[in-house]
């Protein structure tokens, strides 16, 4: 049992509603109680004490939309989404076909993505089992959170990096037996997105999804116009790019798009009608030129956040809250830092139906934490000393931090190595 103590950020519901605590109890991987100071050392006298002072203690950043076998491309010059994904993205992704390399640039992805304080990713892998494999064995050994689909390409996509209809769904439901609720690990049907997947293999993931209603499926949608239009082309008979994936089953409760950025009225109608999720990943729209997500449909739809790893130019949460926030000022509309927060935390967790378990400090959440100093840097720092309340010491480090400013993360109440700091 464990005391820590700090600025304890929660909220109570939505982003409306945050809270400042200050410390919660820990045990056995979960959050067992949240208060002042006094109240919990009076009520918890057995428990070790850790007392991270006026660093700010809140739930480990969850990152809706990430392709962890694109670490190693991140940040490569130049490309539109279409040409990004030939030049850079297919060539790295058919090196997954060798589990030895699968593994090794997943352990490097959970490094980094620690050391930034994300204690929950939701991936795409690559068309080879192996690569999901890879991932979920290297979560499970660190006692993580975290969902991952084997990527399903048929068409458009070069060779060795194709699967067909009948394989996609015999190695997803393979792969979804295998490790769907083994631990803390949960497996997302995963169709790369409409392009390279054709009209029947779209459908044979729609009756895998049927099979197994209580999982996510994820996939990408209206990310640029280049792209819509090539959905036109391919797909004559749909009424818009959603109705490709709404036609074959693949559009309801747990459905998660990433981008949706470009989207019809009729496509957002029916996005709130199926209770489906959307993923911002900003730092991705601006860096592959994209478009300015439209954070107004928070108010209706399930919205989380995302790095988008590596079409995104960060690992850090922080850096990707920094981005949603100038694509909402380039919008007109500035986010509040407490709605960049809970997007990264609450938002995100929700957008993936698992806010009961991860995303919040609360009594019976699962104790991912992370710890972040609000002064990281000299610049940071002199920016929060005329700071009267909370969120203008938080949005100092929204704007300018990074992994310097995590100071500790635990992975369901382990202290996790690897960061800059315990203490
Ligand atoms: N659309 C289809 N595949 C991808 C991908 O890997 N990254 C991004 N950003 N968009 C995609
Ligand atoms: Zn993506």
């Amino acid at each position: 049992m464990e005391l820590l103590l700090g600025q304890v950020l929660g909220f109570d519901g939505d982003h409306t509603a945050p809270r400042i605590d200050e410390g919660l109890v820990l045990d056995a991987g979960r959050i067992v109680a949240v208060g002042s100071a006094d109240r919990l050392r009076r009520d918890f006298p057995q428990a070790r004490v850790t007392d991270h002072g006026r660093a700010l203690i809140s739930a480990g950043f969850v990152d809706a939309h990430v392709h962890y076998a694109q670490t190693a491309i991140i940040a490569s010059w130049g490309k539109r989404l279409i040409d990004w994904l030939n030049t850079y993205t297919f060539p790295e992704e058919m090196r997954f076909a060798d589990p030895a390399y699968a593994a090794d640039v997943a352990s490097r992805y959970f490094d980094l993505t620690l050391a930034n304080g994300t204690t929950t990713v939701c991936s795409y892998a690559t068309i080879h089992p192996e690569s999901v494999d890879a991932f979920f064995a290297e979560a499970q050994a660190r006692g993580l959170r975290a969902f991952a689909g084997k990527t399903c390409m048929d068409r458009n996509a070069p060779d060795g990096l194709r699967d067909t209809v009948q394989s996609a769904y015999d190695d997803s439901k393979r792969l979804l037996e295998k490790w769907h609720g083994r631990d803390r690990l949960s497996y997302v049907i995963t169709p790369r997105f409409s392009p390279t997947s054709t009209p029947e293999q779209l459908e044979a993931l729609g009756a895998l999804w049927r099979e197994y209603s209580d999982c996510l499926m994820q996939t990408h949608l209206s990310e640029q116009t280049d792209e819509i239009a090539w959905v036109k082309e391919l797909f004559p008979q749909s009424r818009d790019y959603l109705d490709t994936y709404e036609a074959q089953g693949l559009l309801r409760e747990g459905a998660v798009f990433g981008h949706a950025i470009h989207l019809t009225e009729r496509e957002k109608a029916r996005l709130r009608e199926a209770g489906a999720s959307l993923v911002h990943c900003p730092t991705s729209n601006t860096f592959i030129g994209s478009g300015l997500f439209d954070m107004g449909l928070a108010q209706t739809l399930r919205v989380g956040l995302a790095t988008d790893t590596g079409g995104g130019s960060s690992f850090s949460m922080l850096r990707t809250m920094a981005a949603a926030y100038e694509i909402g000022q380039l919008r007109g509309n500035p986010i509040h830092p407490s709605q960049l927060w809970w997007l990264a935390t609450q938002g995100s967790a929700r957008a993936l139906r698992a806010e009961h378990q991860i995303g919040n400090i609360a009594v019976g959440m699962e104790a991912d934490l992370v710890v972040v100093d609000l002064a990281s840097t000299p610049a940071i720092e002199q920016a929060t000393r005329r700071a009267d309340d909370i969120w203008q010491a938080v949005f100092p480090t929204i704007m300018m931090g990074d992994d310097r400013a995590i100071k500790a993360v635990y992975v369901g109440g382990t202290l996790s190595s690897g960061c800059r700091s315990a203490g």
